[in-house]
């Protein structure tokens, strides 16, 4: 790419009357009377924000080819086990913004409500269903410290338990990899889904998280490098939560991992960090940690959302 080219310029606002003026609505106009309101609305926004992009740094083919190549390599390096697309995303922190716009209205509803953050990549649908006090750890490294894990599923309104709800639970293993990154790990190691007892209580062991590189070796990877940003997220492990409440998807933070001010996929909220304490008298864990989860009911705040069915969270429970 060559030096970088002024954002505005005298002929107008961002140049844009040096081109021509109509172009823009004019393929926007292009839409016929079938498109629905929803995607007219999209495309019209979508269209007048890549011209403006276009003519703001007044793209060159040979950039604008850059762009579509490293679009065509997401695609290709996607597939059951990876979403490069998603993780592309991700470092330009749109999955992130769109976690904020969605459960803006559940954090509206109940000031105490959990927050939430992105689902990330290594999500599946399929984990199994474990009983209260389970471990998900299986040939636990060496080095690694068990976590016992547990507390309350909670209605954020009246602070009532939740019995029967579900959390799904998934996390890296200390050498930075999901199992299914990883053909060392079993399948479904660091990961089930358990259901809360009459008290609305969940337990299991897991694994002391430890920080991690998102995979670097694709466009997402690449971008990172460009904008001179490494590629780690600090020690985090996964859940979702359903019931007949407001689903929640998030992730909580180690107070004292590295990389906190400066997840690569920006997807920590002060409120998601936790303390891990030491554990005494529990032959299976060295560490433990309590968390209570608070959810809104859900008509608080609408049904499920359909993103999150498609996504598949809300199925096979
Ligand atoms: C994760 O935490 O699993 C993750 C999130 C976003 C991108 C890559 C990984
Ligand atoms: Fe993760």
């Amino acid at each position: 790419m060559g030096d970088p080219k002024p954002a505005s310029s005298p002929e107008g606002v961002n140049g844009s009357s040096r081109f021509d003026p109509n172009f823009t609505q004019h393929v926007v106009d292009a839409m016929g009377p079938k498109t629905s309101p929803r995607m007219r609305q999209f495309m019209t926004s979508l269209i007048r924000h890549v011209h403006d992009f276009a003519r703001e740094n007044e793209l060159t083919v040979d950039e604008w080819m850059q762009g579509v190549e490293l679009i065509n390599w997401a695609g290709k390096m996607s597939n059951d086990r990876r979403n490069e697309g998603q993780l592309v995303c991700d470092v330009i922190g749109l999955e992130t913004l769109v976690d904020e716009i969605t459960y803006k209205k559940a954090a509206e509803a109940a000031d105490s409500v959990t927050q939430s953050a992105i689902l990330g990549p290594f999500f599946r649908h399929d984990a199994p269903m474990r009983e209260k006090n389970a471990s998900i750890t299986f040939d636990t490294p060496k080095n690694a410290q068990v976590v016992y894990m547990h507390g309350r599923v909670l209605n954020a309104k009246n602070k009532q338990p939740l019995s029967k709800a579900f959390i799904d639970v998934w996390q890296a293993s200390i050498n930075g990899l999901y199992e299914q990154q990883d053909h060392n790990q079993q399948d479904c190691n660091l990961r089930g889904k358990f259901q809360t007892d009459e008290d609305g209580e969940y337990a299991f062991y897991c694994v002391r998280p430890t920080p991690y590189p998102v995979p670097d070796d694709g466009p997402a990877g690449k971008l990172l490098k460009l904008m001179d940003r490494h590629p780690y997220r600090p020690a985090h492990i996964h859940l979702v939560m359903l019931d007949g409440f407001k689903p929640i998807t998030t992730q909580i933070f180690d107070a004292e991992s590295q990389y906190l001010e400066n997840d690569s996929v920006f997807a920590v909220k002060d409120s998601l960090i936790v303390k891990f304490v030491e554990r005494k008298d529990d032959p299976q864990a060295e560490m433990e940690l309590k968390y209570d989860i608070l959810m809104v009911p859900s008509d608080e705040v609408g049904e499920l959302d359909p993103p999150l069915r498609s996504s598949g969270i809300g199925s096979g429970y």
